[in-house]
This record gives structure tokens, C-alpha cells and sequence, in this order.
């Protein structure tokens, strides 16, 4: 669990201990009869990059996937900056708009230009006015290094730069908290890293970002904590470091060992 300790000296970059922002509380899930995440407490504060591993099947996808309540959960409580996720409505789209999340698949919209892909929630549900939006994309495109793509579809793009566009159209909405859900696992090797990059750069100027990979370099890098998961269970948490080199349960040593052999 999170602590107020100052974090480990092995962090990478400077770490900043706000208050708690999306705070996971005795969640049960069921799809059916299967108990995908079984009594998963999990608090992340302000500003702080949480990197969630473990085998597939785990429940990491159904973990992010409840926090943005694309799924509904069977019990507990999950709260954003101090608020219940709403069933439903307007508050749920609401506080939707504060949980930006990054897919393995990019999910653009295929027919729109990229421009268009990254300004249709600011206009649609922020009603931001068009040239605001548009201004205000093409900053974020250039951020991400496909400004000059604004006005192409997401097909003329290779994987890495729709990835980037991907993050660029979920930083558009002002989310509070960025989920990203294996970014990086559809991507051909030598796309991994632009889009990695990326994600260490907002992790440096403070969003608040959880982070489902197996990426160890981003983990290192980046991440204030690692959080374990196995048969819809964390089972345990550690900074990077002590994760990486002394994994305490056997299900981590063995995930651990076959991810650094193959
Ligand atoms: N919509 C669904 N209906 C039924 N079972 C599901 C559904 N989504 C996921 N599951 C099951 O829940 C478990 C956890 O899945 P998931 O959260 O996708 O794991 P991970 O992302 O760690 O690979 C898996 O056994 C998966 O088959
Ligand atoms: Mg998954």
C-alpha cells in the first residue's frame, strides 16, 4: 500500500507524494460465475506513476477498465479525486472526461483526420468551441511529435505515431489521471520507444498515471511503485528497484523470471 515514507532512493526521477486521487477500495468483480478481481485495494496518489504487471489473465485490463467504469464493478467503492464513480448520465461522463486511457489497439477513429480524432471529445462533450479545440490539439500533436500529421487519417500513420496521437486525444479531455492499458505491446520494436518516451515525459511534469506493461525500462524509469497482479489479486507492491531484484512472492519470481528468458 502507499505510504507517506519518503520514496527509495532508487527512483529515477523526483517523487511527489500528493494527495490520494484514485483511491480502489475491497473491489469484487464478476464476469458471471468468474471472480476477475477479488477484494483489489489500490490507492494512487496525485502525481504518482503506477506500473501494474503480472501474467495474462491477471485482471490488470478489468482493473484499468473499472477505474474509467467501462465496467461495471460487483462491489466495493472506486473513487476519483474524492468522488464515487456515478452508475450512469452526465456525471459519469463527467468524471469519464478526468480518467484519460490508452489502449493496446489505438482505437482512432478510422475516418476522421487525425486533428479530428483529437478534437471530437473537447468539442462533443467539453463543448470547447472548434478553434479553441483545434489550437489547443495541434500544441498537444506537437508535443507528441506528429504536428505535421494533423491532417492525415490514422492509416497514413505507422502504429507508434497513432499511439502517440492516441495519448495526444486522451490529454485533450484535461484527464486528472491517465490510464494506459500495454501501450506499447501492438507496436513493432522500434516504435516501442517513441511512445514510451512520451509517457516518461508526462510522468516528469506530474500526471498521475497508472500503467499496465511489462516494459521494465519504463518501470524503472518512471515508476514510483509496481504493483503486482495474479489471478485477479494483488498480491504485492514495491518500488521498482526492490520489485525488479527482490520480488517476494513465488507467482512474482516466476513471472519475473520467464519475462527476462524469452
Ligand atoms: N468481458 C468478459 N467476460 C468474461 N470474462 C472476461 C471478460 N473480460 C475479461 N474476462 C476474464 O477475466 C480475466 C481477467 O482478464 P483481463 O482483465 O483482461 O486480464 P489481463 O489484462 O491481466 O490479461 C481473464 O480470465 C479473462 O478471460
Ligand atoms: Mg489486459
Amino acid at each position: 500500500m502507499a505510504t507517506e515514507d519518503p520514496a527509495p532512493a532508487t527512483s529515477n526521477i523526483s517523487v511527489r507524494r500528493g494527495d490520494p486521487l484514485v483511491v480502489v477500495k475491497d473491489v469484487q468483480k464478476h464476469y458471471g460465475d468468474f471472480h476477475a478481481l477479488k477484494d483489489v485495494s489500490l490507492t494512487v496518489n496525485r502525481g504518482e506513476v503506477v506500473v501494474v504487471i503480472g501474467p495474462s489473465g491477471s485482471g490488470k485490463s478489468t482493473l484499468c477498465r473499472t477505474i474509467n467504469r467501462l465496467e461495471t464493478i460487483t462491489s466495493g467503492t472506486i473513487t476519483i479525486d474524492g468522488k464515487e464513480l456515478p452508475k450512469e448520465g452526465k456525471a459519469l461522463a463527467g468524471l469519464r472526461a478526468d480518467v484519460g486511457m490508452v489502449f493496446q489497439s489505438f482505437n482512432l477513429f478510422s475516418h476522421l483526420t487525425i486533428l479530428e480524432n483529437v478534437t471530437l471529445g473537447p468539442i462533443k462533450v467539453k463543448k470547447m468551441k472548434k478553434a479553441d479545440a483545434e489550437a489547443e490539439a495541434k500544441m498537444l500533436l506537437d508535443r507528441v511529435g506528429v504536428g505535421h500529421q494533423a491532417s492525415k487519417l490514422p492509416a497514413q500513420l505507422s502504429g507508434g505515431q497513432q499511439q502517440r496521437v492516441a495519448i495526444a486525444r486522451a490529454l485533450a479531455m484535461k484527464p486528472k489521471v491517465m490510464l494506459f492499458d500495454e501501450p506499447t505491446s501492438a507496436l513493432d520494436p522500434e516504435m516501442i520507444n517513441e511512445v514510451l518516451d512520451v509517457m516518461v515525459g508526462l510522468a516528469q511534469e506530474g500526471m498521475t498515471m497508472v500503467v499496465v506493461t511489462h516494459e521494465m525500462g519504463f518501470a524503472r524509469k518512471a515508476a514510483d511503485r509496481v504493483v503486482f497482479m495474479a489471478d485477479g489479486q494483488i498480491i504485492e507492491e514495491a518500488s521498482p528497484e526492490e520489485f525488479f531484484t527482490h520480488p517476494k512472492s513465488d507467482r512474482a519470481k516466476d513471472f519475473l523470471s520467464k519475462l527476462i528468458t524469452h
